[in-house]
């Protein structure tokens, strides 16, 4: 009895403790949050492009346009997509674009060894990627093959693509159906070189990056061409340091950073039925993602000072086991709670590093690891990671306001986490705070003392639901969506919020 009391009382105090306090400045920030860290990633992985963005033009009662999914491309331009990485990923390495132009039935197929082992048609190619991409009114970024391509495939590539006068190159796209080139500008330059890429030394990747990257300029109005190095596996500081230290600032633009949120690659663990100790494993490799910015950009400001160079965090998400009885190789998870809350918090890492951190590509689009949108068939379900990326695109070009937050701790068997994630912005429709409970078991109250301006009113949205494992199913697609916050009230500038546990939500301030 009296355990069970102390316990209550535990409970109690915990709860009436769980203060968070803020400062937000709403008359600072000079550093724009740019949109295209919201980027998305879609690779010729499982079903995130056969099935997923494109089922072709025949025999389909999918509506379509040009064999790309209308339901897809309608979602995607709710979410404000701002650009889709293509075509890997691992697979990127093993691309050879010249098999994907020129007309279908002529094409040669390919083994996708990375990725199941099945047999890639090449139906998908670059023109309907970079169409697909006018569609959605995304920003096409190609991730070329330095593993096993050449320098002259990819100098072709760029040729093909962005050159506006008679070339070989620009003859044949016409041949194919597009007079004006697509003037692509973000490229990146192989992919996890360090390993499905090649499996190369940093001091050897360099150098080829060097190489690689002398020859892109030239075919298109040259000031727009963005070349990306093949970056960082997590914490690899060393890889940073050589590409920083052996590559002119004069041929990079980006240089990438890969982490994923795995609790243990060899037990990753169910998307669906997980733990809460699993659950808080899986936060505090999410929140890492803002020690590992740190610590790069560190390295970076090292080498550039002038923050020329972008870190281009082009993989992120949560990584779990597939779905029972579907293929290893495919990569297909569910998407929970525990998904929104892993990106709201990374989004407002992101925000915090705006200044280095410029563009970003969530792992991956339709249908493959921490997915925004999942189909099967004709039917098609928005995951709750989407929901938080469209709640959260009001920051996109937004200026990043400094808020000074407080948080109180959410704990697991003696280990911590801060409670509460936060970032706010603004543009010219006013103020949005962004405020991500991480705590799966207590709510929690944050107060805001907002200075700089006079506000009188706050409009929300929120996303939350009763168990941290739930998730919208194609039997239930509406399970978790955003609903108006009821949770916020605003006196005499000082903001206060009650979070339900495990909670995603955006304010608006005016
Ligand atoms: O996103 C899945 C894979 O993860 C990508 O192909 C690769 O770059 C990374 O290892």
């Amino acid at each position: 009895m009296k355990l069970l009391l102390n316990l209550l009382l535990s409970v109690i105090v915990s709860t009436a403790f769980a203060q968070n306090k803020g400062i937000l400045h709403t008359d600072q920030g000079a550093i724009k949050i740019d949109r295209h860290i919201y980027g998305h990633f879609s690779e010729h992985l499982g079903r995130c492009i056969y099935g997923g963005f494109y089922v072709g033009e025949a025999n389909t009662k999918i509506p379509h346009t040009a064999g790309v999914r209308n339901d897809v491309v309608d979602a995607l331009k709710k979410l404000k997509v701002p650009n889709l990485r293509w075509p890997g990923g691992c697979f990127a390495d093993t691309y050879h674009w010249k098999d994907g132009v020129g007309p279908k039935a002529k094409r040669p197929t390919i083994v996708n060894t990375w990725w199941g082992g099945v047999t890639e048609d090449n139906s998908f190619g670059t023109h309907d990627f970079l169409n697909m991409c006018e569609l959605i009114g995304a920003e096409p970024y190609l991730a070329a093959n330095v593993g096993s391509g050449t320098v002259q495939e990819l100098i072709d590539w760029v040729q093909y693509v962005n050159f506006a006068g008679e070339s070989p190159m620009s003859k044949w796209r016409r041949e194919n159906g597009r007079d004006k080139p697509w003037n692509v500008k973000y490229w990146g330059v192989g992919n996890e070189t360090w390993g499905c890429g090649g499996n190369m030394k940093p001091e050897y990747y360099a150098n080829i990056y060097r190489q690689y990257a002398t020859f892109m300029t030239g075919w298109s109005n040259d000031s727009k061409i963005f070349r990306i190095a093949s970056g960082a596996n997590s914490a690899d500081y060393n890889w940073t340091e050589v590409l920083m230290r052996d590559i002119p600032l004069n041929m990079l633009e980006g240089v990438a950073l890969h982490h994923y949120s795995v609790i243990d690659w060899s037990n990753k663990g169910s998307s669906t039925s997980f733990t809460e100790k699993q659950y808080f494993q899986t936060m505090q490799r999410a929140l890492f993602m803002d020690e590992l910015i740190q610590r790069h950009s560190t390295i970076m400001d090292k080498y550039d000072p002038k923050k020329k160079v972008a870190l281009v965090v082009d993989e992120w998400g949560g990584w779990y086991d597939v779905e029972p009885n579907t293929n290893p190789g495919f990569l297909y998870q569910q998407n929970t709670m525990r998904d929104a809350v892993l990106a709201g918090a990374t989004l407002n890492i992101f925000h915090k590093h705006s200044e280095r951190v410029r563009m970003a590509n969530l792992a991956q689009t339709v249908n493959v690891l921490q997915a925004v949108v999942l189909t099967e068939e004709e039917k098609m379900i928005l995951t709750p990671t989407y929901h938080v990326m469209e709640m959260y695109n009001v920051h996109q070009d937004a200026t990043l306001l400094p808020l000074d937050i407080t948080t109180g701790s959410y704990t697991m068997d003696n280990e911590k986490l801060p409670a509460i994630s936060a970032s706010a912005s603004k543009n010219t429709a006013g103020v949005h705070i962004s405020l991500v409970n991480v705590d799966a078991k207590t709510s929690q109250e944050v107060t805001i003392e907002l200075r700089g301006g006079k506000f009188t009113s706050v409009t929300g949205r929120i996303l939350t639901s009763g168990n941290v494992q739930d998730f919208n199913s194609f039997d239930k697609p509406e399970q978790i969506k955003p609903v108006a916050f009821k949770g916020a009230s605003l006196k005499d500038n000082v903001l206060k919020v009650v979070l339900p546990k495990h909670s995603v939500v955006v304010l608006g301030i005016k």
